[in-house]
């Protein structure tokens, strides 16, 4: 399958993980054209700016993008993978692969994945400002419990959470047909849906009713709701019951984090955000600085959001492929990375995901 891939690897420990992605897609030999342009750090002192015009359209013009990691000069460009681009649907599978180091007593069998929705609620960046300015703005309102203007408040911050029903339909819909697709690959068939609609009636209410409204047209699924904060804790106490939760974007965020911690922490967890005009696959991790350059860094991560790309091209015998590989280098545990209690550098982890991939 001929397909044109961009690689942006970003900043801190983001290029040493997509070194190996980049061996591992190599190795593979699948014909792709693998294409690195400048982009992060590296770009903003040679061209002035973390995301070139010319990186910009042949991200625009590839069949997917793989990212590393961004720092706060890279925000440009994940506020184009991800809003520019609109991928509004961040998948984030949370798999325990024996050998990998949990906290818990018996991890073998927990195999859920988050979907975080990925281009509302509290994001992007800039619906925040001066509470004195929405005192100005917007004088007459009154909170529905306490009847305080904004004014009363005095001075502080403010920010500004979105949920739509557009936003929330589409990814609604996107949760079902996954979770029907999950389930006639053998997992449970239930969605989770997870909010704090009892304290934010509104707008979480709406998030949870247009999940509730669309779950009906599957009468094949199961479903559930939780508020957060008891969510948290059933992550923790029940993490085997899960199959797919679906939740707004911050939750997603924090709760994905949590949830790595029970399969070996961010150094394992991939992701995907599709659903817009090029789809990208990123670590959950950021760019980690204080790893940075030192060869510690576990590309797992890395590799396994390169198994979601195959994922969602189609290419199942690749993705499985790419995945037995490397589970049988976490089975073994001769190659693994300081994270996961071994000695193994980034390069050596991935060369034995190569090795194991014949
Ligand atoms: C993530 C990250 C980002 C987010 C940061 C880097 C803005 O934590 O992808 O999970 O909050 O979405
Ligand atoms: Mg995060």
């Amino acid at each position: 399958m001929s397909k044109k891939i961009v690689m942006l690897g970003g900043d801190g420990v983001g290029p040493e993980v997509m070194d190996v992605a980049y061996d591992v897609l190599k190795n593979m030999e699948l014909g792709f054209e693998i294409l690195k342009p400048p982009c992060g750090e590296m770009a903003l002192s040679k061209y002035g700016t973390a995301l070139p015009d010319e990186t910009i359209k042949l991200c625009k013009e590839a069949d997917a993008v793989l990212f590393g990691a961004g720092e706060k000069v890279s925000t440009p460009i994940l506020v184009f993978l991800r809003w520019e681009m609109d991928n509004y649907v961040n998948i984030r599978p949370v798999k325990y692969y024996p050998g990998a180091s949990t906290p818990l007593k018996d991890a073998e069998g927990i195999d859920f994945v988050i979907l975080r929705e990925n281009s509302e609620g509290l994001y992007p960046w800039g619906r925040e400002g001066d509470i004195a300015r929405l005192a100005e703005k917007w004088p007459d309102w009154r909170d529905g419990l306490l009847g305080k203007g904004f004014k009363d408040y005095g001075t502080g911050k403010f920010a500004i959470r979105i949920v739509t029903e557009s936003g929330t339909d589409r990814m609604m819909k996107f949760a079902c047909t996954y979770t029907k697709k999950r389930k006639e690959s053998g997992h449970l068939g239930k969605l989770t849906c997870m909010t704090k609609s009892n304290v934010l009636p509104e707008s979480d209410g709406l998030f949870q009713g247009i999940a509730e409204t669309e779950i009906k047209r599957y009468p094949e699924l199961s479903y559930e709701h939780f508020y957060i904060d008891d969510m948290c804790r059933r992550l923790l106490r029940y993490p085997k019951d899960m199959d797919v939760i679906v939740t707004s974007n911050m939750f997603g965020d924090i709760l994905s984090d949590e949830a790595s911690e029970l399969v070996g922490g961010l150094g394992i967890a991939p992701s995907a955000c599709i659903g817009g005009e090029t789809p990208y696959f990123e670590p959950v991790h950021g760019s980690a600085p204080k790893y940075a350059n030192r060869g510690v860094i576990n590309p797992t991560a890395m590799i396994l959001s390169a198994k979601m790309m195959f994922d969602h091209f189609g290419m199942e015998d690749e993705a499985k492929a790419l995945e037995k590989a490397v589970s049988e280098v976490y089975r073994e545990g001769k190659y693994l990375t300081q994270d996961q209690g071994g000695r193994a550098t980034t390069k050596e982890f991935g060369d034995a995901v190569i090795r194991k991939l014949g």
